[in-house]
């Protein structure tokens, strides 16, 4: 913030006028902003770690178009058979740069990717065991972010600890905690029987992953926009029959009845079975649909979506989704329309997510899925 003074004053019976900038910051200076008041200091003079890190997130959410900031949650930060042991990566995470790495013994880990010593890239580092060192002076990093070894020192620095990323290896994925203000988890990632070799008749999994151009509500929101199916998707729109909420989980059922404008392959179908959603947090939406009938005489079968969103940053998310279906309905045409139909459906949305803007007072009419009560429960990821 720049701020502006003009003198004006009058000499030898000529008047002057003398203009004057003073450089500033409104938002540091904001005396109701928690961080200033907490930290007592004069944010003019001197900005704490915890003022630093409140202006930058105020400096990019005021580049985002969205007004909210990450939301916590379970995110995904790399599918499992991704990464092997020994394997180091870097992933862009909650507009966060971290390392990834599985250990020997195959634990999957999670740092902040910059060496608390003189801040090399742990992702250009190697694992050795169950720690990963750090490419510059190896010094050796454990999963937990503790300092295990500095080659050339008889001691360990008692602030030689790096940010973990607290990890769950499920579904497989690998998924990360993101909380903005440091809480630790307080839900966690249900099993998914199918995603994890259990259970016979299941067809291979299929996976899909889109790097978006918005933010992780506004694709949860997609979910219970059921009046925009029919016609950006061509598909029936799904009513929801009922929908419960427990904090940080929402179970929803749907029943999905097709009719004569959803054609599978060349015969029309006549279908109607249910839809079984449920979300953990704002990252993870499960769609399990049962007793769904084939075109082909007699058979039948599930089909499981496991739809894993992840903030990269603001205004970008990392969509990956593992799909599932039953040995018999995959050779089916029913089935095969389902594999296709959901990754294209997707491929419509993402033309508007990029242009779109979010309406945080949306004119809503009584034929709207249930977005506000959607917006409501979301907010809690917000706190
Ligand atoms: S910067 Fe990592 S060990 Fe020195
Ligand atoms: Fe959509």
């Amino acid at each position: 913030m720049v701020y502006i003074w003009i003198i004006i004053f009058e000499f030898k019976g000529r008047w002057f006028i003398l203009p004057i900038t003073l450089e500033g910051d409104k938002r540091i200076h904001n005396q109701d902003s928690p961080i200033c008041h907490a930290a007592q200091i004069h944010p003019r003079y001197h900005i704490s770690a915890a003022a630093r890190d409140y202006r930058l997130e105020q400096a990019r959410l005021s580049m985002s178009k969205f007004p909210f900031p990450l939301p916590h949650g379970w995110f995904g930060l790399c599918y499992a058979h991704e990464l092997k042991a020994g394997d180091v990566k870097k992933v862009r995470f909650c507009a966060r740069d971290v390392v990834l790495f599985r250990t020997e013994s195959g634990a999957a880990c999670a740092l902040d990717n910059y060496c608390p010593h003189l801040g090399a890239p742990l992702s250009q580092g190697k694992v050795i065991g169950e720690a990963i060192r750090c490419p510059f002076h190896h010094w050796q990093w454990d999963g937990a972010g503790r300092c295990v070894e500095i080659p050339y020192a008889n001691k360990i620095p008692e602030r030689a600890v790096i940010e973990s990323i607290p990890v769950r290896e499920i579904n497989g994925m690998i998924l990360g905690w993101y909380d903005r203000n440091g809480k630790p988890p307080y839900f966690e990632a249900p099993e998914l029987a199918p995603l994890n070799g259990q259970g016979d008749g299941w067809a291979g999994v299929e996976y899909l992953q889109h790097d978006l151009p918005t933010c992780v509500q506004e694709i949860s929101e997609n979910d219970v926009d059921t009046a925009h199916f029919p016609y950006l998707h061509g598909m029936p729109a799904l009513t929801e029959a009922e929908s419960l909420t427990e904090g940080p989980i929402k179970k929803t059922t749907q029943m999905f009845h097709t009719n004569e404008e959803f054609l599978v392959g060349e015969a029309q179908s006549d279908n109607e079975y249910m839809s079984f959603r449920e979300s953990h947090g704002p990252g993870l939406v499960s769609v399990w649909s049962k007793n769904i009938t084939g075109v082909t005489p007699g058979v039948s079968g599930e089909f499981l979506l496991y739809s894993v969103a992840t903030p990269v940053e603001e205004d970008r998310t990392l969509l990956r989704w593992s799909m599932i279906i039953s040995e018999e309905l995959a050779e089916d045409d029913m089935g095969k329309t389902m594999l296709q139909a959901y990754p294209e459906g997707v491929l419509a949305d993402i033309p508007i997510w990029a242009e779109k803007v979010y309406q945080p007072n949306p004119v809503l009419c009584d034929g709207d899925g249930p977005i506000a009560k959607h917006r409501k429960w979301f907010a809690q990821f917000y706190e």
